[in-house]
């Protein structure tokens, strides 16, 4: 899946922004308050508003009063146009967010349209407010020639039940179905060294969860299913971090899993609980990003603390891979160094005007354009302040 716009209205810091054109991988810089957690909110507001509902997406955050931008009232508004795959064609899936009469959040409108070409017209596979509206029930004759749309209505359980969640159940539906599973699979990592380190109860987990913290299932999964990737993990492990010569997940008598570090100078490993934070923390990347799955969105927050700044460039071109096998990859960092592993249409920076934020492409300014173009790295210039914006003064 790759994302290729995304609109937000309304949403806290983001009372108007666009982002157009979107590349497989993309990074953002910005000064502390600009809005980049925010920005990889946005997608897990949208993965929760799923898996619960509206409600409980806006509750977590602190009721709609936090949630909506200062001084506005509303509604939230979401627009995000993405390909399925290169060969499909473009969907546009918008949500709109607002309280009803007695001030409870519902979706006031959502709609998921496909549009093949730039003539056809676009189709609405389905198009609800307040937990009714209707979907279209001969989904395999879109894009035929005279086909047209049959609708059907609908009606959920909730005015704050997503329709793609309520309707994505049903087999009659699987492109809404399909685009369900897409934000299901979105991963905003919320990555903690301490969680990651802990045992586990012995059990099944095929892919890192955001915090991490079963990591050692991830690890004995990978080891027992995908050698390769878990032999190609191990060699780079021990390229990155002096004297890690192999890492195993061991069942204990008491039926926990536990990580355990093998330095090449001393007989007996070290237990996950022992050995570094960035040891830590470059393991679970490295799983990660040598999923056999990759998830279809990957957010990763400043994935360069606690990891040495030599193995950041490293680090971004792994990041860039793995953008290539098929998820899309959106990060933020403070680091210079990271950000010298990485291309300039690739580059974003957020500024905060006026109390709101908004976003520039580094590829726009034409005098860090050809300076890179002359040889230049990207986080050098930014370091010698060309990105003008792009950091706190
Ligand atoms: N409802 C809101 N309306 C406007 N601004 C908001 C709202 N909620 C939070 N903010 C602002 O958004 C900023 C949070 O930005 P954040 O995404 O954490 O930045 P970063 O991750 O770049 O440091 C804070 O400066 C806060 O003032
Ligand atoms: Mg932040």
């Amino acid at each position: 899946m790759r994302i290729e716009s995304l609109r937000i209205k309304n949403y806290k810091i983001f009372k108007e922004i666009f982002i157009g054109n979107i590349p497989n991988m993309a990074i953002f810089l910005g000064a502390n308050g600009s809005g980049k957690s925010t920005l990889f909110d946005v997608f897990g507001f949208l993965h929760d508003a799923l898996i619960d509902n509206v409600r409980a997406a806006i509750t977590k955050r602190g009721g709609f009063k936090e949630v909506v931008s200062r001084g506005e009232k509303g509604p939230i508004d979401f627009e995000i146009k993405f390909r399925p795959n290169p060969v499909e064609p473009i969907v546009t899936y918008n949500l709109i967010i607002g309280p009803d009469q007695k001030g409870i959040p519902v979706v006031k409108r959502e709609i998921l349209k496909y549009r093949r070409g730039q003539k056809g017209k676009p189709w609405h596979f389905l198009d609800f407010s307040e937990g009714a509206g209707v979907a279209i029930i001969n989904e395999n004759e879109y894009g035929l020639p005279d086909a047209e749309p049959k609708r059907e209505d609908q009606k959920l359980d909730s005015p704050d039940i997503l329709a793609i969640k309520g309707l994505g159940q049903f087999q009659k539906f699987p492109q809404i179905a399909a685009f369900r599973r897409l934000i299901e699979g979105w991963h905003v990592s919320d990555f903690h060294i301490q969680a990651a380190r802990a045992s586990q109860d012995a059990g099944y987990s095929e892919h890192l969860s955001p915090t991490g913290e079963n990591l050692p299932l991830v690890a004995q999964f990978m080891y027992e299913h995908y050698q390769d990737q878990f032999q190609e993990v191990l060699n780079k492990m021990s390229n990155r971090v002096p004297g890690v010569k192999d890492v195993k997940a061991t069942e204990t008598a008491d039926g926990r899993i536990v990580l355990q570090f093998q330095d090449g100078s001393f007989k007996d490993p070290f237990v996950a609980r022992y050995v570094s934070d960035g040891t830590i923390k470059m393991f679970a990347y490295l799983l990660l990003l040598h999923d056999p799955k990759p998830h279809p969105l990957l957010c990763i927050e400043e994935p360069e603390n606690q990891l040495h700044p030599e193995l950041l460039r490293e680090l971004a071109e792994e990041f860039r891979i793995y953008s290539e096998r098929g998820g899309q990859v959106f990060i933020s960092t403070h680091s210079p160094d990271f950000v010298n592993g990485v291309e300039i249409s690739e580059l974003f920076w957020l500024t905060k005007k006026n109390g709101f934020s908004i976003i520039q492409r580094a590829s726009e300014n034409e005098l860090v354009k050809r300076l890179v173009e002359e040889g230049d790295l990207p986080g050098a210039l930014w370091k010698q302040g060309f990105f003008e914006g792009a950091g706190p003064r």
